[in-house]
């Protein structure tokens, strides 16, 4: 896909990785909006990205029916039409699975999974008029291999990527194509409560924004971030589980203390 004077809308696009999402866009020439819940952030990110390229934004909450028809108006009004949807908007909360309420998990299945299906949904008129639609989904590394203390969030985040394997299929031949991304940890405002790769290994939103916006233009199905050892862990949980499991064991008290906390809705 050219993404020259494409309309491309970033859910989630006033912070962290969607907000490098949306300037990755304006460098490629692509018309942009930008969402979050809180309007003070937009503006913000709104400020960061002037000068940059046409950037519009909009406070709307994806999990609300009347959060996903102002994110649609912004781009039938605003943009003119929708060619990209980025449904990049998230949230966790960590820990075992006892200490995560009803509610946190409740969140989780909204912001990460049925909000993005019904958005994507009602945006399907828009990118089909478009005639060179995309979809992107933002899941995780961890719907390809599940880490203890994630089981609600691994658990919509490998919805959400199946969700789009599944609509690739379905839109075949129809002008409407679909890229799922998998992020490792990274240095974004979610990760601030977690204590996994605090000490240096996470990656930088505007790497793993450059390669999912590199994707784009290349027709591309997924990018799986993370590295070459992290590629082979993806293999070796599809053909050995239980090596992974072993591998897994002897940091898996380091892994509940650095999840115990963690918490981003
Ligand atoms: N950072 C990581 O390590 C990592 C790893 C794997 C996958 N991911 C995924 O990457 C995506 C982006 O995460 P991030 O790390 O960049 O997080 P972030 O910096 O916290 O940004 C999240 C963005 O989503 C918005 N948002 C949250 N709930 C929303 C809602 N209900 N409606 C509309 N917007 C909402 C936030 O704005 P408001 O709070 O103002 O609504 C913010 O703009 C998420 O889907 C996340 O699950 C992140």
């Amino acid at each position: 896909m050219n993404l020259n004077g494409k309309r491309a809308l970033v859910t989630g696009g006033s912070s962290g990785i969607g907000l490098e999402i949306a300037r990755e866009l304006l460098i490629a020439g692509a018309i942009v909006g930008i969402t979050g819940r809180r309007q003070g952030a937009v503006d913000q990110a709104l400020r960061q990205l002037e000068g940059q390229g046409p950037i519009r934004g909009l406070s709307a909450d994806v999990t609300t029916s009347e959060g996903r028809a102002r994110t649609l108006e912004l781009a039938a009004e605003s943009l003119g039409g929708l060619d990209v949807l980025v449904n990049n908007a998230g949230g966790v909360r960590a820990g075992r699975l006892e200490a995560i309420t009803e509610d946190e998990i409740r969140q989780m299945v909204e912001v990460n999974l049925t909000g993005p299906i019904l958005l994507t949904r009602a945006a399907l008129s828009l990118l089909k008029e478009s005639g060179d639609g995309l979809v992107v989904n933002v899941s995780s590394g961890i719907a390809l291999v599940g880490m203890a203390f994630y089981s609600p969030y691994a658990a919509v985040k490998a919805g959400i990527a199946h969700f789009g394997e599944v609509l690739r299929r379905e839109l075949d031949g129809e002008g409407v194509r679909v890229l799922t991304v998998y992020p490792t940890a990274t240095e974004t405002p979610m990760m601030a409560t977690s204590g996994m790769g605090r000490d240096g290994g996470r990656e930088t939103p505007s790497d793993v924004a450059r390669e999912i916006v590199e994707a784009m233009t290349q027709d591309r199905l997924e990018v799986v971030r993370g590295g070459p050892a992290r590629l082979e862990m993806v293999k070796q949980n599809r053909t050995d589980p239980q090596a992974v499991d072993e591998a897994l064991r002897p940091i898996k008290a380091a892994m509940e203390d650095g999840a115990r906390d963690h918490s981003a809705l």
